[in-house]
């Protein structure tokens, strides 16, 4: 079996999704339920033995030990972490508590657990770290591609504690040979996305008549990947990666903000045309720029896609349309997601 961090979250929720719709192998998700995570994503998985959920922190050794033992799993995938940049700029600590101290508390719970191990289970053990394209900073809009030889210049404290946890999984692996891996991504997009980021918060904004914010002038680019193809990626990583590389993740689908949101307009304009007959984009606001914004993200995936035979299946057009269209039929996960902690975000982000 394999023990998952942070599944009730986007990604680590969809991956769930996607293990266990092409193996049987069991999962176990170990998920703290910040305010970014939901069961209701996982709600399908409830009586499904293969499926197990415990509320913990990866910065519980005591918790973490007992875990691994009781399950003697074959890989653990770390998903754990804060993710919203814009939360880590109100407020670094909790980044720097999840993403750094906990990324060490996880590494050596793991590596007791590791070095307890026979020597093939050693051997055939994986500690698989998923990170992100914005621990190498930013591009000018003629710069290559983000590769896995860029140096890491992280721009805002989410990425600096991300790009902490990455260093210290690399010097896991050359100090005590644990076998990691590490994968870096770019932008996701798809179901269960929390609206706190670009997409899902344009879509449900729209919806309720509210401006649609744009930072600063819109033009800055992201490389967006449809977050099952994110899934299937880190499956080939797992399997097939090299132990100690990192691998870049991308969607070869480099899009200015501005692009994406009048596409989202667009879609919603055909699929739920507004009552008075206007267009979404009507709503499209310019707010004050995000503190240290980072103008472009691209990534080189030749890596990923030369020794692990991985590309993307979905395109942005067919990828957005989906999600729009999961977006609204799914309007009691909505409902759900955005009262409570959510209003409250919403009022001290945008006033
Ligand atoms: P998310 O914020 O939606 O989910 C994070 C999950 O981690 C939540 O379920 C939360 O409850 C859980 N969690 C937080 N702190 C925890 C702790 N201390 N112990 C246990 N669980 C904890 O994030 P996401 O967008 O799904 O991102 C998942 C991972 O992928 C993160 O490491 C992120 O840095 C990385 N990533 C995200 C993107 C993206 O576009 N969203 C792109 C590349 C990489
Ligand atoms: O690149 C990978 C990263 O992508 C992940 O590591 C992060 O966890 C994930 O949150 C995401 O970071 P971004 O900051 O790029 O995503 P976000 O959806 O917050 O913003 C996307 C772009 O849209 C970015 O340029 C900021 C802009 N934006 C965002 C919001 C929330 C707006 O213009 N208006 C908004 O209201």
């Amino acid at each position: 079996m394999i023990i998952v961090t942070g599944g009730a979250g986007f990604i680590g929720s969809n991956f769930i999704h996607t293990w266990l719709s092409l193996s049987d192998e069991p999962v176990l998700n170990l998920d703290k339920l910040t305010y970014a995570g939901n069961l209701e994503n996982l709600s399908k998985f409830q009586s499904d033995s293969r499926y197990h959920f415990v509320r913990g922190d990866i910065g519980d050794r005591e918790l973490l030990a007992r875990l691994l033992q009781e399950h003697q799993p074959r890989a653990v995938i770390n998903f754990a972490a804060e993710s919203h940049v814009d939360r880590s700029i109100h407020g670094p600590g909790e980044f720097i508590e999840t993403n750094v101290n906990g990324t060490f508390h996880l590494l050596e719970s793991v590596r007791g657990f590791w070095q307890s191990l026979s020597v093939p289970g050693q051997t055939a053990f994986r500690f698989l770290h998923v990170s992100t394209d914005e621990v190498y900073g930013t591009l000018a809009p003629n710069d290559p591609a983000f590769s896995e030889t860029n140096p890491f210049e992280p721009n805002s404290p989410y990425a600096a504690s991300k790009a902490a946890s990455d260093h210290l999984v690399r010097a896991w692996h050359h100090t005590y040979g644990l076998p990691v891996l590490t994968t870096n991504c770019s932008n996701n997009y798809g179901p269960y996305h929390f609206p706190e980021k670009l997409i899902p918060l344009v879509i449900l904004n729209a919806l309720a008549g509210k401006p649609l914010p744009i930072y600063g002038d819109g033009q800055q680019i992201r490389d967006w990947l449809y977050v099952e193809d994110h899934a299937r990626a880190i499956i080939r990583v797992l399997q097939d990666g090299r132990v100690g590389e990192t691998y870049n993740i991308g969607g070869h689908n480099e899009k200015a903000n501005l692009e994406v949101v009048k596409t989202i307009c667009q879609h919603l304009d055909a699929l739920r045309p507004r009552a008075d007959g206007k267009p979404y984009a009507d709503q499209m606001t310019f707010v004050k720029d995000r503190p240290g914004h980072d103008r472009r993200y691209a990534i080189d995936a030749s890596k990923i896609s030369a020794e692990l035979g991985w590309s993307p299946e979905e395109t942005f057009e067919s990828g957005l349309e989906k999600t729009v269209r999961w977006y609204l039929q799914n309007p009691a996960w909505v409902q759900n997601v955005t009262s409570g902690d959510y209003r409250q975000w919403v009022e001290k982000q945008y006033g």
